[in-house]
């Protein structure tokens, strides 16, 4: 699911292939019909759909024929990759251990916007992304894998945001791979575990 310019939905549909995941991406969903990610879908031959929000009374209403678009693909997860809206209790939890999202900060240094603004202000020397399991707490769910860059002294934030989009890539791939294996569960304790194999 994108919101914008999917280059984290290109790394995913890409990685599929560069790395022989076993995995398929069947559909590219977006809140926005400008999305540059969708056309990009449309030219790998993706399905796309577009659910725009208005004309919904609530966010629950819209959420609601959000997951109805998105249970007809019947997906194993749900990605969401720069999906800029906040998911409702119950689309979360109609998802709940197949909803992944990437954040870009070390969680939970940074939730919500503004995460490599919130970096530079607060002046700590190492930041990134991280991926995670979609709770009803914003940015809180359970930490599948991060990825570590360096905030540099005369860094800006969109400086500083390129350099964790490429780790954002990589990392969002490496866990595309491991849920495509079958090497990630969620411990009784509400902790994530990744089988490393041999
Ligand atoms: C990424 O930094 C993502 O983590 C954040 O918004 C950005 C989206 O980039 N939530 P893209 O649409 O994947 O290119």
């Amino acid at each position: 699911m994108i919101s914008g310019r999917g280059s984290n939905m290109q790394a995913l549909v890409d990685a599929i292939a560069s790395r022989g995941f076993d995995a398929q991406v069947v559909a590219v969903v977006s809140d926005k019909p400008e999305a540059p990610g969708l056309l990009w879908a449309q030219r790998q031959g993706l399905e796309t759909r577009v659910l725009k929000p208005a004309g919904y009374l609530t966010r629950e209403a819209y959420d609601q024929a959000l997951a109805a678009l998105v249970e007809r693909f019947d997906p194993d997860y749900v990605l969401l990759a720069g999906f800029m809206r906040i998911l409702s209790d119950g689309f979360v939890q109609q998802f709940a251990g197949r909803l992944v999202n990437i954040h870009p900060s070390l969680l939970p240094a940074f939730p919500g916007l503004k995460t490599h603004e919130q970096a530079i202000a607060t002046g700590v020397q190492w930041h990134g992304c991280t991926v995670h399991f979609v709770t009803p707490v914003l940015d809180g769910g359970p930490i599948i894998a991060q990825a570590v860059v360096p905030v540099l002294a005369d860094d800006t934030p969109n400086v500083l945001a390129q350099r964790v989009l490429v780790a954002e890539h990589r990392l969002y791939a490496d866990v595309l791979g491991w849920l495509a294996a079958g090497r990630v569960r969620l411990s009784s304790q509400g902790r994530v575990i990744v089988d490393a194999g041999s």
